[in-house]
């Protein structure tokens, strides 16, 4: 008897460890809707076939989501009477895209499972499937999240990192949000891939002096001094639609994009796990698809809490 219920207490002490971070696992949608995962990645490999790019901006929008009150959904909403969405926010204006690809997979997914795959756990599978489509790695991917009713705007302007930021201004920033150094060094290869507007690091190739000089030069041919605010430049110039460390190499030659970016190879804590993932393309995508799961984990609204929408850019 003894026994019995030491093994039982093991069992669930075991079962609660298995569910750590509670609640989502990765066959949530085993038996509600089996065909969803095939069919995001249809929609997520054909956009990327139209346009490279869009890996890229779908990868940020679960970042941004994550950042802003949990992976929730809240960056696809709208602005409505009822809400003000996060669309606007500094960091997302003029900036955030790919919403019309993430409305084709919920109406495909809609029409096939009615009301049970959530826009936030679309998005972390999108954002998976673009990073394989582009030549980077695969994992698991956790789900059973569910959308937000409301967004918030402050949130976004306050959570999301700023181009300007110092090294531990980011290492505060994600830890802030229950992530390690080591997440952020991992997560910050995203960069890897995708495009940034002229505003964006104009400072830096103007007026830092750890930059590569040759690179300042050719980047400030489509980011004049003054005006051009739009103008994008790729984060990775060496390859901007593949997934892979080159983002570390560049940032070992002082070509980084932004100020940000460069702060994790500046002689400071960041530089030898920077020197490790350019050196070790393994190393690399097994930490970042460790970090994107931790990524994906930031306070899900779970069990009954917040609602499966719809239409991901409105509540139900
Ligand atoms: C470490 C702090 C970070 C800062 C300061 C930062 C900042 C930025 C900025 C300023 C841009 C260009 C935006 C524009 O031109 O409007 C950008 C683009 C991008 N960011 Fe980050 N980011 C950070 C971390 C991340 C993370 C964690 C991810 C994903 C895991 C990510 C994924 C991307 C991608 C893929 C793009 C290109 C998007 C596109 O081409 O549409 N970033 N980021
Ligand atoms: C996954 O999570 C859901 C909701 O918490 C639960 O109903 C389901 O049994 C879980 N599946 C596994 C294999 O743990
Ligand atoms: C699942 O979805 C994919 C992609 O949309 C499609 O090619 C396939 O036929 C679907 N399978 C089933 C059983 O519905
Ligand atoms: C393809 O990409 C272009 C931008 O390169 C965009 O304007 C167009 O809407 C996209 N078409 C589809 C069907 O996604
Ligand atoms: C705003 O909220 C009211 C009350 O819940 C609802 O009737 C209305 O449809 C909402 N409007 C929009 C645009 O969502
Ligand atoms: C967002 O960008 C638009 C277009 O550039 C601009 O008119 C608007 O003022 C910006 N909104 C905010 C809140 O900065
Ligand atoms: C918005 O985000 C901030 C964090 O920056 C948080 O303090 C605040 O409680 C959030 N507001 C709502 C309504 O969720
Ligand atoms: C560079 O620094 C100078 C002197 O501090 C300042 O006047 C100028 O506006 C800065 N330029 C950019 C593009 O930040
Ligand atoms: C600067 O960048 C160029 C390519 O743009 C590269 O060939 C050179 O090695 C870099 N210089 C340094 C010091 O890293
Ligand atoms: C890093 O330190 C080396 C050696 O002390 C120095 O030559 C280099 O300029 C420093 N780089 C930066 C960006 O401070
Ligand atoms: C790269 O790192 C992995 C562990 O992440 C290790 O097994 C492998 O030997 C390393 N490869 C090289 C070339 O150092």
């Amino acid at each position: 008897m003894m026994a019995f219920r030491a093994l039982a207490w093991i069992a669930l002490i075991l079962l609660g460890l298995s569910n750590v971070n509670g609640q989502l696992n990765s066959t949530f949608y085993d038996s509600t809707c089996p065909n969803m995962s095939s069919t995001i990645q249809a929609v997520v490999k054909q956009a990327i076939a139209n346009e490279s790019r869009m890996g890229a901006s779908i990868v940020r929008l679960h970042f941004h989501d994550c950042f802003v009150n949990g992976c929730d959904g809240s960056i696809l909403l709208d602005d409505s009477v009822n809400i003000t969405g996060e669309k606007t926010a500094g960091p997302n204006n003029n900036s955030v895209r790919g919403f019309d690809v993430i409305d084709t997979i919920k109406s495909q997914v809609e029409a096939m499972c009615s009301g049970v795959v959530s826009c936030a756990d679309i998005l972390a599978i999108a954002a998976r499937d673009s990073v394989v489509a582009l030549g980077g790695p695969s994992w698991k991917v956790q789900l059973g999240r569910r959308d937000s009713l409301t967004a918030n705007l402050s949130g976004a302007n306050r959570d999301l990192p700023s181009p300007t930021s110092s090294l531990n201004t980011l290492i505060s920033a994600f830890n802030a949000k229950g992530l390690s150094t080591r997440d952020m060094i991992a997560l910050s290869g995203a960069h890897t891939i995708g495009q940034a507007r002229c505003t964006t690091f104009r400072t830096r190739i103007y007026n830092e002096t750890n930059i590569n000089s040759t690179f300042a030069s050719s980047v400030q041919a489509n980011c004049p001094f003054s005006g051009g605010d739009n103008n994008l430049s790729p984060l990775d110039v060496q390859t901007p639609t593949t997934f892979d460390i080159d983002y570390y190499t560049n940032l070992m030659s002082q070509q980084g994009l932004l100020h940000s970016d460069q702060e994790l190879f500046n002689n400071g804590s960041a530089d030898s796990q920077v020197t490790t993932y350019a050196n070790n393309q393994t190393t690399f995508f097994s930490d970042f698809a460790a970090a994107m799961v931790n990524m994906g984990n930031i306070s899900p609204l779970i069990g009954s809490s917040g609602q499966v929408r719809t239409s991901c850019r409105k509540p139900n």
